[in-house]
C-alpha cells in the first residue's frame, strides 16, 4: 500500500554558539582537531521543502535573508541533493530558505541550514531514516552539521562532528551582536596557524569546570570560563572586535567572546533585563550591526509545519 507523502514540510534549525573552542594542531586532512562545547540559540533559520513535479532539487532564497549563495555551494541544496543522490530518490524539490542567522558570521549558519534541508526532504520523501543516519551524511557536507541536527548543549570532539551531550541547568541569555562585515572560516584557520606557527599547538581539552558549572546552572562562573582558540586570529583579522567585547564586559557582561570564527560576538547576560540593557548599550556603540537577544538551549532541527 503507498503511504501519502506531504506536498510541504517547513522546519526551524539554530544558531550555534562556542561556550568553549579549543583548538589543536592542523591534522593530515586539513582539519584542526576541537575540543569544543556547542550550545544552540533561538535563533533559527527556516528551510521548506516543496513536492514538485519535476525531478531536480531547486533553491529559492526568501527575500532578507542576506548575501546566501544560490547556486550548487549552498549548504541547503548541496545536502538535499546529497540525499536524494544516496538513497536514489525519484521526486525532485523546491528548497525556501528563510534566514536570519548571519551569514559567514561564525555561528554555522549554513550548516544548519543543510541540517534543516536534511530533516525536511528526510519527512518530504519519506525516507525514514534516523537522526544518526542524518548525522553521519551531515558530516560529509561540514563539522558543525550534526550538532545542528542534534542541537542542546553538546561536546564536540575530532573535527566539532563527534558529539556528546552535556547536561545543563535553566536558560542561558545572549545577547548576539552581528558584524558589519564576514570573515572565511579556513582564513581564521589558516590565520591562527600562522600565529601559532613557532610553538606547538597543545591537544585541546574542554575545562572540568565548565561542565560543572553548566550542571549546576551556575551562570556566572560559565561566563568565566567562555574561551575561543580562534579569537586572537579573528580578531587580529578584524581589530575592532576587541572594542566591542571590552564594551559588552564594561556593561555587565558576565562573559564575552567571538562566536566560532566570528565576526559575530555575543555576550552572556546575568537575565533577560539586563539582556535588553546590554543590547541597547551594545547598538549605542556604533561597532556592531545589530544587537540581538537569543537564548540557549534549543532542540536542533525540527519539523514545525507539514501539509498533505
Ligand atoms: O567543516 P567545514 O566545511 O565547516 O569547515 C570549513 C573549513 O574550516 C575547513 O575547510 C577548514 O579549513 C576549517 N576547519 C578546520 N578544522 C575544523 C573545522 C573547520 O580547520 N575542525
Amino acid at each position: 500500500m503507498d503511504v501519502a507523502l506531504p506536498s510541504s514540510v517547513g522546519v526551524d534549525s539554530p544558531a550555534k554558539i562556542n561556550l568553549f573552542l579549543g583548538v589543536g594542531p592542523l591534522r593530515a586532512d586539513g582539519y584542526h582537531e576541537l575540543a569544543t562545547v556547542f550550545q544552540a540559540l533561538d535563533m533559527v533559520d527556516h528551510v521548506t521543502a516543496v513536492a514538485d513535479p519535476g525531478t531536480a532539487v531547486q533553491l529559492e532564497i526568501a527575500p532578507g535573508s542576506g548575501r546566501v549563495p544560490k547556486g550548487g555551494t549552498n549548504l541547503a541544496l548541496k545536502a538535499a541533493r546529497l540525499l536524494k543522490r544516496k538513497y536514489k530518490v525519484k521526486q525532485g524539490a523546491r528548497l525556501i530558505l528563510s534566514k536570519s542567522i548571519p551569514v559567514a558570521g561564525g555561528m554555522a549558519g549554513g550548516s544548519t541550514d543543510a541540517a534543516a534541508a536534511l530533516v525536511a526532504c528526510n519527512a518530504l520523501w519519506g525516507l525514514g531514516l534516523a537522526l544518526d543516519e542524518l548525522s553521519e551524511l551531515g558530516a560529509e557536507l561540514g563539522s558543525d552539521v550534526p550538532f545542528g541536527l542534534h542541537g542542546g548543549t553538546a561536546l564536540g570532539a575530532s573535527r566539532g562532528e563527534v558529539l556528546t551531550p552535556v547536561l545543563t541547568t535553566g536558560t542561558f541569555v545572549w545577547v548576539v551582536a552581528t558584524s558589519f562585515t564576514s570573515l572565511s572560516t579556513p582564513e581564521v584557520y589558516a590565520t591562527f596557524d600562522r600565529l601559532n606557527a613557532t610553538r606547538d599547538v597543545p591537544a585541546p581539552a574542554v575545562p572540568r569546570a565548565l561542565l560543572a558549572a553548566l550542571r549546576r546552572g551556575d551562570h556566572e562562573a560559565v561566563g568565566t570560563y567562555l574561551h575561543n582558540d580562534l579569537q586572537a586570529a579573528a580578531i587580529s583579522m578584524r581589530p575592532e572586535l576587541d572594542l566591542l567585547l571590552e564594551a559588552g564586559i564594561d556593561y555587565g557582561a558576565l562573559g564575552a567572546m567571538v562566536s566560532g570564527s566570528g565576526p559575530t560576538c555575543v555576550f552572556l547576560a546575568k537575565d533577560p533585563e539586563h539582556a535588553m540593557e546590554l543590547a541597547v548599550a551594545l547598538s549605542g556603540t556604533g561597532l556592531c550591526r545589530s544587537a540581538k537577544i537569543a537564548t540557549g538551549p534549543v532542540p536542533g532541527a525540527r519539523i514545525t509545519r507539514a501539509q498533505d
